[in-house]
């Protein structure tokens, strides 16, 4: 899957590595057995890419349900995320590889810029060329942020993972990441579940004949990201998956662009937590 060349399906990051288009994300998943349950099901129904973090605390589910799955190591993509509260991000990609059970993530990223955008990427770039990660990106950078990493990097980062969905359409950032051979992977996808009920896009789910969720997926992949919904519920951990099957016209996407309530932003983030 993860190999297969279907631009719909995957991408093809600048490092030439191959992500599916569609992730679980796991953030405020239960660690242990429902972590373990949700992407259980969405590797059965036939998601090949996860999105954990350090933080997240339920690496070892993850891991569990890979191992479960029977799915051969290298056609699932794996995601963690390094806390730059810690010190070392090459020693805390051991420790994820650790719990995790397995011996390389496929991206490995820095969750945010804490303490300034550049001083964890040596060590990005040493966890990578060690095998410990195939991929490595970055998360939450803004526009001036990603300039300050790809100034002084060897191994460039190849995401920027950053809240987007319609009401968060950060173009400019999205423009300036992709002019620079950086992806944008759609966290919160959904909106964290707080704008599903929005009238506007329900007008346009009614007239596709598709649900409010299936048509923030749908929105952000013909934006040519790569979406990472997190849900619990099996049914709808299918729901979000079927979204290859149906398009958005030009006017539908208008109408969900001009959703945006952040001026087309090249910030990653209008409230910062660090
Ligand atoms: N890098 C970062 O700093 C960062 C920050 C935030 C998120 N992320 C990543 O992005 C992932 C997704 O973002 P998110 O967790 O904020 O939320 P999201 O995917 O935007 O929305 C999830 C919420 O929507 C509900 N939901 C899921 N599918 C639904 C559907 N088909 N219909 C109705 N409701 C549905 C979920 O509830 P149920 O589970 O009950 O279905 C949950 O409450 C995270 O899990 C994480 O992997 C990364």
């Amino acid at each position: 899957m993860i190999g297969a060349e279907d631009p719909q399906v995957t991408r093809r990051l600048a490092d030439g590595n191959v992500i599916p288009r569609l992730g679980l994300g796991v953030w405020q998943v239960d660690p242990g057995q429902t972590t373990e349950e949700a992407l259980s099901h969405a590797l059965a129904v036939g998601y090949r890419h996860v999105d954990t973090a350090q933080i997240y605390r339920n690496e070892e589910g993850v891991g569990r349900a890979i191992k479960a799955s029977g799915i051969p190591r290298e056609e699932i993509f794996v995601t963690t995320k390094f806390d730059p509260r810690r010190q070392h991000a090459e020693k805390e990609a051991e420790g994820s590889l650790e719990r995790l059970g397995i011996d390389y993530v496929d991206l490995y990223l820095v969750h945010w810029p804490q303490g300034g955008p550049t001083w964890a990427w040596p060590e990005m770039e040493r966890a990578r060329e060690r095998g410990l990660a195939r991929s490595i990106g970055v998360s939450n950078f803004d526009t001036d942020e990603l300039a300050a990493v790809l100034a002084g990097a060897d191994a460039p980062p190849v995401v920027n993972q950053v809240e987007f969905n319609p009401f968060a359409f950060r173009r400019q950032l999205q423009e300036q990441s992709e002019r620079e051979g950086v992806a944008i992977e759609a966290y919160s996808p959904l909106t964290t579940g707080r704008n599903l009920g929005d009238a506007v896009l329900a007008e346009v789910a009614a007239r596709v004949k598709r649900t409010p969720a299936q048509v923030l997926l749908r929105w952000a992949l013909q934006h040519d990201t790569i979406v990472l919904p997190k849900s619990v519920r099996p049914e709808r951990i299918e729901e979000n998956a079927a979204i290859f099957d149906f398009e958005l016209n030009d006017a539908e996407m208008s109408v969900l662009d001009a959703l945006d309530r952040t001026g087309g932003t090249s910030s990653a983030r209008e409230g910062k937590w660090w």
